[in-house]
């Protein structure tokens, strides 16, 4: 049964979920669940991938149903309420910009989102004259930006060092910690600092979980977990002090996946939040009205990216082909589409267990086109080189059939270095598409056209609002590119067999939280009791070496550590449980079958093997 409807919809978003019973997956957080959707994503075509990550995405703007658990969804009153409450803090930030500073920060894609939001802000802020007062912090430094660093998500104290660094010297600081599963202790750490320190800061959490479902595991070294943090929040928003934005999104089409409909929620409610800051500004007040105004060209860009399924499809079907016959895929962006595409490609690192030569993105004048704070880091390593320059000259002469290289641009970046750029990859490669946005009577001239085989062309409607509808324009583009991108990836690797149902299985392992969701999903695909699954999972880890009482009893960090240079970790430790054999004739298993999901597929079926009832305890959260 649909709920009651409040607003005009511009997409039709799904009934309700199977995930909003209170039954359903109860140990587990929203972020974490399996998604009904996609549970057998695993064995759809390229159509069906597209069909059904869109349907994920579509919940994102699904409204509360007050006849399940009601859980606040992005239209909820109490919502659109706290948006508003913030929106008018960073007001008395934009009024005071010698003093005062909005610091976003998070880890992984979060920090990303992070830059990518700060220096969007300081850009429109610099348009009207005024003052930047945003910034970012990441886990890890700008290295993270590009290259994929999960170990400094851990350190809560390394956080809270950061932003202090960040502060120094202003009197009103709002602090928005960025954690899509209410997880990420480096995150934890900024916030208890905020707290320790209310005469200056304000501290805003965002995520897509409810506080009750945040992580409550405790992290090394530190006094408290990050549900601790959260609950002390609460608290404090009772009086003004503290500030929790958590709409519930939906899980992910990947169990887990954040960067995915996390991602997009993140920019989505962010974004929203300080246009109608900016927009009051100009004495406007910020009222639901104009919210609702700016959500709708979101669920607008949904309706509009999804129209192109079948070529999005198309682009599918030709990376996994690349992936497949063990080929690359290459993403040129040209302004912040660049960024779009490291992004993606940088994400896929740990959630696939991709090697960063693999997938990659490339920006138009590199770092100068990315605005990071630590400037050029082409110096620390290829996996820095990120200009179009370093893909011409690092990458084209090495460039064959077996890759696919996908432009992203809009029509009025620089069409003659696309041109250009694009007959040097035809000389190499037939498989090369690009995705074009343009504003209705806008058009690609035809020598473009006619040089690319196929081209997801997305013409955007002219917007009639003032100086901010040229970024709600740039916001939408890099949306609908986000989306196409994360359903691009998610396909290609779905189709060369790296996700088993809807669960990545070939992860690395490198925190805290990856080590208990590798433990988690070790459990629900063999339905064994949590003990066996962590003593298989460390078996898999350490071998060559017999696991003695000393390595078992080393705090997680140090099995991170062990687990964070080794392959396939996970997946040995599914197929030596499934077949009770050891992990060495699990990882042959593996080495020998066509694909990681072909391998756990067949152990699942292989003769003689029971199947027991799913584990109740099939969850290394929420203990
Ligand atoms: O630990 C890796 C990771 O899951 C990334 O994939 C993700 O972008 C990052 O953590 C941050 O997650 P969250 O926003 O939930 O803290």
């Amino acid at each position: 049964m649909r709920g009651t409807r409040k607003y005009r919809h511009v997409i039709e978003t799904p009934d309700p979920g199977k995930w909003e019973l209170a039954g359903y997956e109860a140990t587990l957080p929203i972020s974490e669940k399996s998604n009904p959707i996609t549970r057998e994503i695993d064995k759809a075509n390229p159509t069906l991938v597209v069909q059904l990550l869109k349907e994920c995405d579509a919940e994102i703007f699904q409204e509360e149903d007050g006849a399940l658990i009601n859980y606040k969804r992005l239209y909820s009153e109490s919502v659109l309420k706290t948006v508003i409450d913030i929106a008018k803090r960073v007001q008395e930030i934009i009024k005071e910009a010698d003093d005062g500073l909005i610091v976003l920060s998070g880890c992984g894609s979060s920090g990303r989102l992070a830059m990518l939001l700060a220096n969007s802000f300081n850009k429109l802020l610099k348009g009207l004259h005024r003052k930047p007062c945003y910034t970012y912090i990441i886990s890890g430094g700008d290295r993270t930006l590009v290259t994929s660093q999960e170990g400094e998500e851990d350190n809560p104290l390394l956080g809270a060092a950061e932003l202090e660094k960040v502060c120094a010297g202003k009197k009103k600081v709002i602090f928005i910690g960025i954690s899509c599963g209410l997880a990420a202790p480096f995150v934890a750490g900024q916030l208890d600092f905020c707290m320790n320190n209310l005469d200056i800061f304000l501290p805003v959490l965002v995520g897509f979980n409810p506080v009750s479902m945040a992580r409550n595991d405790c992290v090394e070294g530190w006094h408290s977990t990050f549900r601790q943090v959260a609950e002390r929040m609460q608290k404090l928003q009772e009086i003004q002090k503290a500030i929790i934005l958590n709409p519930a999104v939906g899980p992910e089409g990947i169990s887990g996946s954040s960067r995915m409909k996390g991602g997009s929620a993140t920019k989505i409610l962010l974004e929203t939040l300080f246009l109608a800051a900016h927009k009051a500004d100009c004495n406007v007040e910020v009222t639901e009205k104009c919210l609702l105004e700016i959500l709708r060209t979101y669920e607008r860009a949904h309706k509009v990216t999804y129209s192109q399924s079948k070529k999005i499809a198309s682009v599918v079907k030709q990376a996994a082909t690349s992936l497949q016959k063990k080929g690359h895929l290459y993403l040129l962006g040209w302004r912040t589409l660049g960024i779009m595409g490291i992004m993606e490609a940088v994400g896929c690192i740990p959630q696939f267990g991709a090697d960063y030569r693999d997938f990659r993105g490339f920006i138009a004048g590199g770092y100068n086109g990315m605005l990071n704070k630590e400037g050029d880091l082409t110096a620390l390593g290829p996996e820095f080189a990120i200009s179009h320059e370093d893909f011409i000259k690092n990458i084209v002469p090495t460039l064959s059939e077996m890759d696919t290289v996908l432009f992203m641009f809009t029509v009025d970046d620089e069409l003659p270095d696309i041109e250009k750029l694009a007959g040097l990859v035809k000389e190499k490669t037939s498989n090369f598409q690009a995705i074009s946005h343009a504003t209705a009577g806008q058009c690609l001239p035809n020598s473009i056209k006619k040089l690319f085989p196929n081209i997801i062309s997305i013409t955007w409607p002219i917007l009639f609002l003032e100086y901010e509808g040229n970024f709600i324009q740039i916001f939408q583009r890099e949306l609908s590119t986000k989306w196409i991108l994360n359903t691009v990836s998610t396909g290609a690797h779905v189709l060369k067999g790296k996700i088993y149902r809807n669960y990545m299985v070939d992860f690395k392992v490198s925190n805290t939280k990856l080590f208990q969701r590798a433990v988690s999903v070790v459990q629900r695909l063999t339905e064994q009791p949590q003990l066996r699954c962590i003593e298989t999972l460390l078996q898999s880890i350490y071998a060559p070496e017999m696991l003695t009482d000393q390595i078992r009893s080393l705090p997680i960090s140090k099995h991170v550590e062990a687990a964070s240079v080794k392959e396939k970790v996970v997946p040995v430790a599914v197929v030596s449980l499934l077949r009770s054999c050891t992990v060495h004739e699990a990882k042959s298993r593996l080495d020998a079958s066509p694909s990681i999901r072909a391998a756990i597929d067949a152990s699942i079926n292989a003769p003689g093997r029971k199947r027991g009832a799913e584990s109740s305890e099939a969850s290394g959260r929420n203990k």
